[in-house]
């Protein structure tokens, strides 16, 4: 599977969103990953429609949309409507994983299932004809910024083993704690797409995509 670098605009600045989203664009960006948060399924509340609708116009990068909310499929077609690529959701927050995936897809978005870090990645397992991603929590969700959590790696592993078994294209997003630092380490145990946060927004955007981009591109 081809390396795809998805930085995270809740690390931009807010007040200039578009220059950011630019920068990280021109840095060789392909993705742009639009972390949605309701205050319930985690206790933060980021921001949802207006924002991403606005961004939109911007761009014709992909949108992976990562929805940090209960029950998110009363909000899969209006995000679809409003320009997302690919739409994730937590498997811990669905009543009906299988009716939200399948309703991603039906909108003609890309279909990804996400888990935190405490959740058994067996959970994956029986939902991986209804995905097209994978998306692993390396950190708990709710803020950027943190620490990646050592025992991701091995997580990242298995979860990259039990793809590769099933023998579907499936993309390997991990999300949380992702620097310049520990990105090899994250690729090597099977990830292929990489969420940045702070890693990229933080400092000179343009230059930080620049250098994720040559470690994805294995230069
Ligand atoms: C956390 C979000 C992440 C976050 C990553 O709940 O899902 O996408 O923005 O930020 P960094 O890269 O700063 O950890
Ligand atoms: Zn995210």
């Amino acid at each position: 599977m081809l390396n795809i670098l998805s930085p995270s605009i809740l690390a931009a600045d807010f007040k200039n969103l578009e220059h950011d989203i630019k920068a990280a664009e021109s840095g060789g960006a392909k993705w742009l990953h639009i972390d949605v948060m309701d205050g319930m399924f985690v206790p933060a509340i980021s921001f949802g429609m207006c924002v991403q609708e606005s961004i939109r116009p911007c761009t014709d990068m992909f949108f992976d949309t990562h929805l940090m909310i209960m029950d998110p499929i009363r909000y899969i077609r209006k995000f679809a409507e409003l320009g997302s690529n690919g739409i994730t959701v937590h498997e811990e927050a669905c009543p009906d994983v299988r009716a939200a995936l399948k309703m991603i897809r039906d909108c003609g978005c890309r279909a990804g299932l996400s888990i935190n870090p405490g959740t058994p990645v067996e959970k994956l397992e029986s939902h991986l004809e209804d995905v097209d991603m994978i998306l692993m929590m390396s950190v708990e969700p709710g803020s950027g910024g943190q620490k990646y959590l050592p025992q991701s790696t091995d997580r990242i592993r298995q979860v990259s083993r039990m793809i590769k078994t099933s023998g579907r294209s499936i993309d390997l997003e991990v999300d949380g704690g992702i620097r310049l630092s520990n990105v090899k380490e994250v690729l090597d145990a099977g990830a292929n797409v990489i969420v940045a946060g702070s890693a990229v927004f933080h400092g000179d955007i343009k230059a930080n995509t620049e250098d994720f981009v040559r470690i994805l591109n294995g230069e």
